[in-house]
């Protein structure tokens, strides 16, 4: 049978609220179940990646599975063989789940279509990051709520997401599901990479960092993501630092008890500066200790549903 995670629109709140609970629960010291039994997953990361995918493969051999990883340079993709061929060879040699990043739109979808078993977006292109939204979701839960499925503390709760929105897969996550939780979510961005406020469950963007710092209570950064940007698009890193960059000047500002996120990977001195990433108000290593629980929630759910407990 198979089962999939796509994207953030398949958590309604059925979904959401048992995997918040389970991360809560591993977060608190509970253990994996052996939910993937010598399953095999296979981590196709078309694009490179530390988090995302050094985290699944610790959540695969915490749940009893075995892993194997498949990247461009190093399979016959690059000797132009289909995405869709690649999965015909995973699945005769015995795959029963794959967690695919690519940098195309649609490239998870794609793989649901082709392959049986059980599919999970880790990014594509900038579609979306749906295993990323959920972690900091719950991060942001458990520091205002006290629990990592408490959403309903982020109710009212204002979250400004700063940088390259255009080219951003996390903003459009992210800022969705912190929309269906009940946030208000505001964007802000050069103007030049600014993004449709629907595209990510925003009330609007503004093109300066200075104009919502007192107002929110959360500053989710993003950085420049250079491999999406047009090779005819200039970048002026200088004056996106002056413009955009949260420093410790600038946090001084903000309300005290605001807190700084980031998906990672952050590029140090340009989006955030060296004070604000050791200051107590950056969440990113608590965003960090939530991606094995979270992608351990993910996969237990998804071994579930396609029935391979039972
Ligand atoms: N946030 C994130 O997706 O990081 P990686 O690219 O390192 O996986």
């Amino acid at each position: 049978m198979s089962a999939t995670f796509l994207g953030v629109e398949e958590l309604d709140g059925g979904r959401l609220a048992a995997l918040g609970a389970r991360i809560e629960d591993l977060v608190g010291g509970a253990t994996a179940t052996h939910a993937l039994g010598g399953r095999r997953v296979a981590l196709m990361f078309l694009e490179p990646s530390t988090r995302t995918a050094l985290s699944f493969q610790a959540a695969v051999d915490q749940l009893g599975g075995r892993s194997v990883r498949l990247d461009p340079e190093t399979s016959s993709l690059v000797k132009d063989e289909s995405v869709r061929d690649t999965l015909r060879v995973l699945a005769a040699q015995g795959t029963d789940a794959v967690v695919v990043r690519a940098p195309w739109v649609g490239t998870a979808q794609l793989v649901a279509r082709f392959f049986d078993g059980v599919v999970v977006n880790a990014g594509d292109g900038v579609g979306e990051h749906p295993t990323q939204a959920l972690q900091d979701v719950c991060v942001l839960a458990r520091v205002r709520g006290g629990r990592a499925d408490a959403f309903s503390a982020l109710e009212g709760c204002r979250v400004a997401i700063v940088g390259d929105l255009s080219h951003s897969r996390v903003a459009r996550s992210v800022g969705r599901l912190l929309s269906s939780v009940g946030a208000e979510v505001v964007g802000v961005a050069p103007r030049e990479w600014s993004l449709d406020p629907r595209a990510f469950g925003a009330v609007g963007v503004t093109n300066e960092i200075d104009d919502v710092l007192d107002e929110v209570d959360v500053l989710y950064m993003l950085r420049i993501q250079h491999e999406r940007v047009g090779a005819n698009e200039h970048v002026d890193v200088a004056s996106y630092r002056a413009r955009f960059q949260l420093s410790a000047r600038r946090l001084a500002r903000a309300r005290p008890d605001a807190v700084v996120m980031h998906p990672g990977p952050v590029n140090r001195g340009v989006e955030l500066d060296d004070l604000v990433l050791s200051s107590p108000q950056m969440l990113d290593g608590l965003q960090y200790a939530f991606g094995v629980p979270t992608r351990i929630a993910v996969l237990e759910a998804l071994a579930e549903e396609a029935g391979w407990g039972s």
